[in-house]
This record gives C-alpha cells, sequence and structure tokens, in this order.
C-alpha cells in the first residue's frame, strides 16, 4: 500500500491523488483520501484504480487543506470501498501499509468495549483506539503514541484529527514512511518519488519512529516518546513522471529498453576496453569466502538463482540461494566466512528486508543488489551494487532482472579473478562477451513479429509448461512466472531433467511445452526431454540459436531461433523472447498488462 499525508496550506485532495499516482506501484485495490473540513472530516474513497477515485473526486470535492490518502494492496478485507483507507473512528482518520498482527485481540478488546467496526480491516482498529483514548481525555498526540505502543506488527501509518487543521502524525514500524520539509508545508509519503513534486528534501523515519507533523515543525520521537534526531537528506528523485513514450504498455516500453540499461549496467562493473571487471569497495574479500548466500523474491529471487550457477561455475564459490520469505524462518545457520546478496528492484520487499536483518544481526557482510538506490534494502546493507535500470513502472518485472543478471554476472567474474579461478586472459573473453549482450538482446527484439503470432496462439491454451537445464532452467521458471502473472494462464517452469519424474503425466495435446534451449554441452539432453515430449502427443515450442535448430531434428509447433552467442550471456538475452512472449499473449487475452489482477510491483508486507 501507499500513503500520502500534506499539512498544506491551499486545497490538498488532488495534490494527494496526484502523489498516489507515484504509488500505484504498491497497489491498486482501492484508494481514497480524506481531509479536515472545517470541524468535520470529509472522505472520498473507491473501489480499483485511482482513475476512480479522481472520478469520486471531481462529483464531489473535497476542500481541506490538510489531508491523508492511501492505495490500497488488500492483505484483511476484500478489495471493496468499505474496506477502502482512510479508516475512521469518531473523529479520528487514519491510513495504514502493512499488517496489524494482533488485530484480532485488539479488535475483540473493542467489540466488548461497545466499538463497532464498519470493515474488516486491520487498519481500523487503530482508528479506535486513537479516538477511543481522546474519549478517555488524551490529546491527539498522546492519543495515538499511546495507541503506538499497543500495536504489533509491521506498519507504517498517518493520523489525523477532526477540528484540527495543523497535525497529522505518522509512524514507521517495518514499511517506509518518508518525511517531506517544505516552506511552510509539510509531508509524509511511503517513497521520496511519491513526494519529489513537492520538496527533495526527506527525512526518512527509523523503525519505532513516530513523527508529529505541523505546517511549521516536525519533531520525530522513539517508541518510549523520547524526542531523536534524524538526519535531512537531498532526495535524488525528480517530479518528473516516467511516461509509456509511443508503447502500449509500460511493460513493452521496459522490454525495448533493455538493450540500454544492460549496457548501463555491464559498464559500471566492467571496464571494456581494458577488458576488466572494476574493483569493488566490498565490505569482504571474494578470496577469502567460503559461502555466499543470496535471497529475494519473484523474479529477483530467480536471478539469484542463475547467480548461483555463475558464482559456482566461474568463482568456485559455493552459493545458498533462499526465497526471502522462507530464509527469514528457517534459522540457517551462519557460516563463518560468508557474504550475503539481497536483490531487489524496489528495495522495499518486506521478507527481503527481513532476511536482511537477519545477517546483519549475524554480523554477515551484506551487499545489496537494488534498482532504488533510496530503498530501505540499499541504506541498511553494507555496499549497494546498484541495477541501472532506472524507474520500472510494469508490475512484470523485466528490464529489472535482466539488470540483475548483469549485476550478478560480472561480480561472478569479479569474484572469479579475486579467487583466482579466473586467468586475466579468461577475464578478457569474459568481458567482451558480457560487452556483447546489449546488441544480442537488440536483435531479439526484432523477433517480435514471429513472437506476436505465437503469442496469438499461445493464448488459446489454459496451461503452459516451460522446460531448461542449468541456467536455462531458473528462466524457464521466469517465463512460466512472467506468463501466469500478466495473463492469468496457468504455466509451470521445471528443469527438463525432471519431466520424466511427474510433469510429464500432464503431457497432451492442449499443453504446449515451451523448450529454452541453446546449444550447450548439454543441448543433447534436452533434445532427449523434447523427444520424450513428442512422443507423447505434446507441443513443443523450442526457443534456440541456430546450430540447436539445425541439430534438434524434431517437429515443433514453433522454432524461435536467436543468433548463435556467447553462453555466459545466454539467460540474458533468452529473458527477452520469454518477456514477449508472455507480453503479445497478455495483450490477445485482454488483462491488465501493466497492472495484472491481485498483485503489486513492491509488495511491503509478508
Ligand atoms: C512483486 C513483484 C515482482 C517482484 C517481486 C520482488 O511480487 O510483482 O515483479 O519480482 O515483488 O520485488 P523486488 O522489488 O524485491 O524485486
Amino acid at each position: 500500500c501507499g500513503i500520502v499525508a500534506i499539512v498544506g496550506r491551499k486545497p490538498v485532495a488532488p495534490l494527494i491523488v496526484d502523489a498516489l499516482k507515484r504509488l500505484e506501484y504498491r497497489g491498486y485495490d482501492s484508494a481514497g483520501v480524506a481531509t479536515v473540513e472545517g470541524e468535520e472530516l470529509g472522505r472520498r474513497r473507491a473501489e480499483g484504480k485511482l482513475v476512480n477515485l479522481e472520478k469520486r473526486l471531481q462529483a464531489e470535492p473535497l476542500d481541506g487543506t490538510i489531508g491523508i490518502g492511501h492505495t490500497r494492496w488488500a492483505t484483511h478485507g476484500v478489495p471493496n470501498e468499505t474496506n477502502a483507507h482512510p479508516h475512521f473512528s469518531d473523529g479520528v482518520a487514519v491510513v495504514h501499509n502493512g499488517i496489524i498482527e494482533n488485530f484480532a485481540e485488539l479488535r475483540s478488546e473493542l467489540v466488548a468495549d461497545g466499538y463497532a467496526f464498519a470493515s474488516q480491516t486491520d487498519t481500523e482498529v487503530v482508528a479506535h483506539l486513537v479516538s477511543r483514548e481522546i474519549a478517555r481525555g488524551a490529546d491527539p498526540v498522546t492519543a495515538a503514541h499511546k495507541t503506538l505502543k499497543r500495536l504489533q506488527g509491521a506498519f507504517a501509518l498517518a493520523i489525523m484529527f477532526r477540528g484540527n487543521d495543523n497535525l497529522i502524525v505518522g509512524a514507521r514500524n517495518g514499511p517506509p514512511l518518508a518525511v517531506g520539509h517544505g516552506e511552510g508545508e509539510m509531508f509524509l509519503g511511503s517513497d521520496a518519488i511519491a513526494l519529489a513534486p513537492f520538496t527533495n528534501s526527506v527525512t526518512y523515519l527509523e523503525d519505532g519512529d513516530w513523527a508529529v507533523v505541523r505546517r511549521d515543525e516536525i519533531a520525530i520521537f522513539d517508541i518510549e516518546g523520547n524526542p531523536v534526531e534524524r538526519k535531512r537528506q537531498q532526495s535524488l528523485s525528480t517530479s518528473f513522471m516516467v511516461d509509456k513514450g509511443n508503447h502500449r504498455h509500460f511493460m513493452e516500453k521496459e522490454i525495448h529498453e533493455q538493450p540500454e540499461v544492460i549496457s548501463h549496467t555491464l559498464a559500471h562493473y566492467l571496464d571494456f576496453g581494458a577488458g576488466v571487471s572494476k574493483p569493488l569497495d566490498l565490505p569482504f574479500d571474494f578470496a577469502k569466502l567460503d559461502r555466499l548466500s543470496i535471497s529475494a523474491c519473484g523474479t529477483a529471487y530467480l536471478s539469484g538463482v542463475i547467480g548461483k550457477y555463475w558464482f559456482e561455475r566461474l568463482a568456485r564459490l559455493p552459493v545458498d540461494i533462499d526465497i526471502a520469505s522462507e530464509f527469514r524462518y528457517r534459522e540457517m545457520p551462519i557460516v563463518k566466512n560468508s557474504a550475503a546478496f539481497f536483490v531487489s528492484q524496489s528495495g522495499e520487499t518486506a521478507d527481503t528486508l527481513a532476511s536482511l536483518r537477519y545477517c546483519r544481526k549475524a554480523g554477515v557482510p551484506i551487499g545489496a543488489v537494488v534498482n532504488v538506490r533510496e530503498s530501505t534494502i540499499a541504506r541498511e546493507s553494507d555496499v549497494i551494487l546498484p541495477t541501472l535500470a532506472g524507474p520500472e513502472i510494469g508490475v512484470a518485472s523485466t528490464k529489472a532482472f535482466t539488470c540483475q543478471l548483469s549485476v550478478l554476472a560480472s561480480l561472478a567474474v569479479r569474484a572469479g579473478v579475486a579467487r583466482g579461478t579466473i586467468s586475466p586472459e579468461r577475464e578478457k573473453v569474459l568481458v567482451r562477451e558480457l560487452s556483447e549482450a546489449p546488441r544480442y538482446a537488440n536483435q531479439v527484439l526484432k523477433l517480435d513479429q514471429q513472437i506476436e503470432k505465437l503469442a496469438r496462439e499461445l493464448s488459446s491454451y489454459k496451461h503452459v509448461l516451460y522446460l531448461g537445464r542449468d541456467t536455462n532452467y531458473p528462466l524457464a521458471m521466469e517465463g512460466a512466472l512472467k506468463l501466469k502473472e500478466i495473463s492469468y494462464i496457468h504455466a509451470e517452469g521445471y528443469a527438463a531433467g525432471e519431466l520424466k519424474h511427474g510433469p510429464i503425466a500432464l503431457i497432451d495435446e492442449n499443453m504446449p511445452v515451451i523448450v529454452i534451449a541453446p546449444h550447450d554441452r548439454i543441448f543433447e539432453k534436452t533434445v532427449s526431454n523434447m523427444q520424450e515430449v513428442a512422443a507423447r502427443g505434446g507441443k513443443v515450442i523450442l526457443i534456440t540459436d541456430k546450430k540447436g535448430a539445425e541439430q534438434a531434428s524434431l517437429q515443433t509447433m514453433e522454432t524461435i531461433v536467436l543468433p548463435d552467442m556467447p553462453e555466459i550471456i545466454t539467460p540474458i538475452v533468452y529473458a527477452l523472447p520469454i518477456q514477449m512472449l508472455a507480453y503479445y499473449t497478455a495483450v490477445f487475452m485482454g488483462t491488465d498488462v501493466d497492472q495484472p489482477r491481485n498483485l503489486a510491483k513492491s509488495v511491503t508486507v509478508e
């Protein structure tokens, strides 16, 4: 969810809605805004995306100069208008991001005390707790503080009060919240990008902090109520809103940006001219590591799986790769001489952040492979290893993924050099090969017509299986993930060798099998797996290179032929046809490609 709050000087509702648009990547199930209207609170809410709220506000405007707004990704309660934020309780308005874990207990207590609940959300307990404190005689700030002390879980909050047009209380315990400093006006927002149209001067609240925000002053306290000093920084975010250019969707634009952003990212880590990987200021020495652990979620996790293959093969460095929501609870013993990498486009994913904190506590040096350099994960790491993808708007990650791969491949080369498994001559070759990735990516984009035609056919199927070996196995999982998240077609990604241990039972003419198989040293093995599919009436879509197409000797439903290219860049370049296939299929299905149902770009709850 995303939060924006303004203590301003002119009507704030339109400003809040504009800022919320920049936070829509955090969820778009519903949206709402509340303002102080004279002695009363005013509120407009709407199910679905922000345009619906905008229409509501056009029909029934709000005039208040102080307000709070929210765009929601549903956790407790269906995404209808009643469950949309802000939530009210007798003159108190609350917007909330995260989960109040002890809400059931608090709710029973409040119900026993005569409070009626209008929604199914966990947020409403916060509004009632604050208003109960006020009813018991507390002033608004004390009421908010007393309430915060009772909440367990991970949350960011903004609280506003009837009849008070110069006070908003913000609080952070988990999901991010930043204070924006203006001239005679103040702001709160889930990130600096939301605040960029208003101010570049921001203060990030730390966990346990809460802030009393007034037009001319901001005071920040810890949970005990002691004043704390937090640094004011210049945010690098610009108020420039990214647009789609000539593309139909952000996803299409982001797919096409890949040759350029991959090249920027590689150039950050590799010196193409000298043919070397650039030295990095790391909090550990690759040569002395016994183990590297990588954790992440979603597409970022799959980039980490490919990273494992690279680090182990090129640098002989053992890698543990984990889904962050598992890592944080699996009580992994910390290996001496280890380091941990966390991969995240947004740098705000709750499970990834929690995994990072687990490692921090254990004293493990931390590297953050992030796209948003001002994010919490970036700030809490020892070294930021940036992806230079630029803002990614489409919920389904594309260019961030190939940039994550570019970083991990470059780091694996660096690690190999440091550990003596890559000679200077080999380093030169690998750096040159990596430098060719953008050119090949560009050539693959030209296959769009063939892929679009195939996508039309694919859109009539209900199930699709993706297979691959080696680094093409995680890529098969990424292909399946892309397809299911934007086209809603059921898809699975499997290691090709696992086909015979289960999924082969599903094979018939209604289940196309997409095989990702550049001609590599285990190509013949994958061909055997394709034969197993064909022998059972299955339809194969083969994504391969020229050599592979010549040698496959198999009747396929379609063969997509990429240029022959060096092995190290195949995961980066082969990501493109699978992204394009998912994209065009979704377009044929008529889904909301950039904002698919039920998903959010940045998931700041567990
Ligand atoms: C969400 C997004 C995915 C993304 C994942 C991890 O599920 O929809 O596209 O891969 O979160 O996000 P992160 O920002 O940590 O890379």
